[in-house]
């Protein structure tokens, strides 16, 4: 890394983004045993939180100190469905990666007041000292956290309306697209750009038009990953299928290929 970049690491496969993107996490909880990570859910962080399982349970990591925020939540179904971000994040986090509970948080999406409960989730991560590292993965139509297209920069953790698409692809985790959430509540982009670090993970052919979008397309609220462009350090780790829009692959994978080995982490 020499300077502010958007870093793109192209990777074979899925279980390599896992591995690549989980070692940049890892480097910094072992460094910093306190760290704040910032937590997202859908299927593409899953293979960070299965390599980082592996991590733990060869005992090179651990997070009983570290603290967490989820990214975003739904708003209008129970705590305990199954498939609230409360649930998946205990499901897939808390309980295997071994988090203290107490010390993770998910944006309450049940909260009377949503306004007050998005303000004070802003200032629960100031006053955790701000998220260490962010992970992240992208929607088909460029959303980061939940902020959908035309999403402001500057914005901060808010409800929000998800996008028809969003719903549509989020319908697998539920019995019917009727149960799908039409609200949530998510970290917004201001807030996100205001991590350490960011690692965004993306696998498959869908993802590779918001992939290239994002990292080489303009600046724009259209596509809110673009905001990727304004963090001073952001990594991008996809594999083959996701990397196919992108018209600097061969630079990105020369760049990745010339790093010297004190700057790689595996
Ligand atoms: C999840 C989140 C979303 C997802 C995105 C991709 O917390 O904030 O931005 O990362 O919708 O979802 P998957 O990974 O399921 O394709």
């Amino acid at each position: 890394m020499s300077g502010p970049i958007v870093e793109v690491i192209i990777l074979p496969t899925p279980d390599d983004v896992g591995r690549v993107a989980a070692a940049t996490i890892a480097s910094v909880v072992v460094a910093e045993p306190t760290a704040v990570i910032g937590l997202a859910t859908g299927s593409s962080p899953q293979c960070i939180y299965t390599d980082l399982h592996r991590r733990v349970s060869a005992g090179e990591i651990d997070f009983a100190r570290a603290r967490g925020f989820a990214l975003d939540e739904y708003v209008g179904i129970p705590l305990e469905h199954p498939e609230s971000y409360a649930s998946v994040i205990t499901r897939d986090v808390v309980e295997p990666l071994g988090f203290s509970p107490s010390r993770v948080r998910v944006p309450d999406g049940r909260a009377a007041d949503i306004e007050s409960a998005a303000k004070e989730y802003d200032g629960a991560i100031r006053a955790a000292g701000g998220i260490d590292v962010q992970i992240l993965g992208i929607g088909a139509n460029g959303h980061i956290g939940f902020n959908e297209p035309t999403s402001s920069f500057a914005s901060r953790t808010r409800i929000k309306t998800l996008a028809p698409s969003t719903r549509e692809a989020n319908a697998r985790f539920f019995d019917s697209l009727d149960e799908v959430p039409t609200h949530c509540m998510t970290q917004g982009l201001g807030t996100i750009l205001e991590a350490g670090r960011l690692v965004l993970v993306a696998q498959g052919s869908a993802k590779a038009a918001a992939v290239a979008a994002a990292v080489e397309g303009p600046l724009s609220a259209f596509v809110p990953g673009s905001a990727l462009q304004l963090h001073a350090h952001a990594t991008v780790v996809v594999d083959e299928e996701a990397a196919a829009g992108l018209l600097l692959a061969d630079h990105y994978r020369y760049t990745y290929a010339s790093k010297p080995e004190w700057q790689r982490l595996s």
